[in-house]
């Protein structure tokens, strides 16, 4: 198949272009600079060159404080965006899946949503995501959604500045005595290689629609980072930062944990649970820093 990823130098992007590409497809990687979301005759000029069978959009306005302060620019990449690749991706024929967020739950079940729970999103973030979503469904035949959350990879991820969650708690725990972490933020961290790996699953079926796809199981930020600690031996001290102590700018679910459950049923799940996906990350991450000899 001849896929186009968008957002090819994110952090989940980059992830994405590698295992297309280790499953023998050709990958058209397109970047910022390649392409405008919200510009119907940019999305149009960079698919039409390349003619895509699938479009795999993973960019995004996604920093939750930024798409706040500027909301028209959130709608215009987030769901403007989702409707031009849809659009094109119909006129074409072609395929399209678009990354949904766990932020379209309000956090209020306390329980794993599963596709069919009625969405309910706190923020201009998860508003705009879902308008992409309802984009993708409404304009495009065949689409794959499929709702991630608290992603982390090796690349950067380029809107939140660079360092995702393993990686600053490594940082910080570096330069600390002492960590402090919210305990009352219930997510599944979900390395991106096995975002991309479903993607691939997803990419070789018709099986049309809305998926969650996270990694198994939840914990609060707080036993991830106890977690990345244990796994990596680090002697830093880790407390459960007091309710209050780190207030939110924009709101945001306090739980957003994610059954995969449509992935199931389709027999098409890939997913470990979060220890797992963690440690593969910390096994990797290790290997690349061993110098070669
Ligand atoms: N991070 C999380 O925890 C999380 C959780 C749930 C869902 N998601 C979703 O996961 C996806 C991937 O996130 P990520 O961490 O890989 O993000 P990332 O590293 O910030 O990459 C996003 C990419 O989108 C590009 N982009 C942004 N605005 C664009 C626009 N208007 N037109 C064209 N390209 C644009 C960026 O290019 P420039 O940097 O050059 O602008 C970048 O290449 C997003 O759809 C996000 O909503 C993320």
């Amino acid at each position: 198949m001849k896929i186009a990823v968008l957002g090819a130098n994110g952090q989940l992007g980059s992830d994405v272009c590698a295992a297309f590409l280790r499953n023998g497809d050709e990958v058209v990687g397109l970047t910022h600079s390649d392409l405008e979301l919200g510009s119907a005759s940019s999305v149009n000029e960079a698919l039409s060159a390349n003619l895509p069978d699938l479009v795999v959009n993973t960019a995004a306005m996604h920093h939750v404080e930024k798409c706040e302060a500027d909301q028209v620019a959130a709608f215009t990449a987030n769901a403007i965006g989702a409707k031009n690749v849809a659009e094109w991706a119909k006129a074409a024929g072609a395929a399209v899946a678009y990354i949904g967020t766990d932020y379209v739950f309000d956090g209020r079940k306390n329980a794993p949503y599963l596709e069919t729970d009625a969405t309910s999103p706190l923020n201009t973030y998860g508003i705009s995501k879902l308008a992409g979503e309802n984009y993708t469904a409404a304009t495009a035949s065949k689409y794959f959604v499929l709702r991630v959350s608290a992603i982390y990879g090796h690349q950067p991820c380029r809107a939140k500045g660079g360092l995702n969650f393993v990686e600053l708690m490594l940082k910080l725990s570096r330069e600390r005595d002492e960590l402090r972490v919210v305990d009352d933020e219930i997510v599944t961290p979900t390395p991106t290689t096995q975002i991309a790996a479903q993607l691939v699953a997803l990419s070789r079926s018709t099986a049309y629609g809305t998926y969650h796809g996270t990694a198994e199981g939840s914990c609060s930020w707080y036993e991830f980072a106890r977690e990345i600690f244990l796994a990596t031996g680090s002697k830093v001290r880790l407390e459960k930062a007091h309710p209050g102590e780190f207030p939110a700018k924009v709101p945001r679910p306090k739980y957003s944990v994610l059954e995969n459950h449509a992935l199931k049923e389709a027999q098409l799940n890939v997913y470990t649970d979060w220890r797992e996906g963690l440690h593969e990350y910390l096994a990797a991450r290790a290997q690349a820093q061993v110098p070669a000899s």
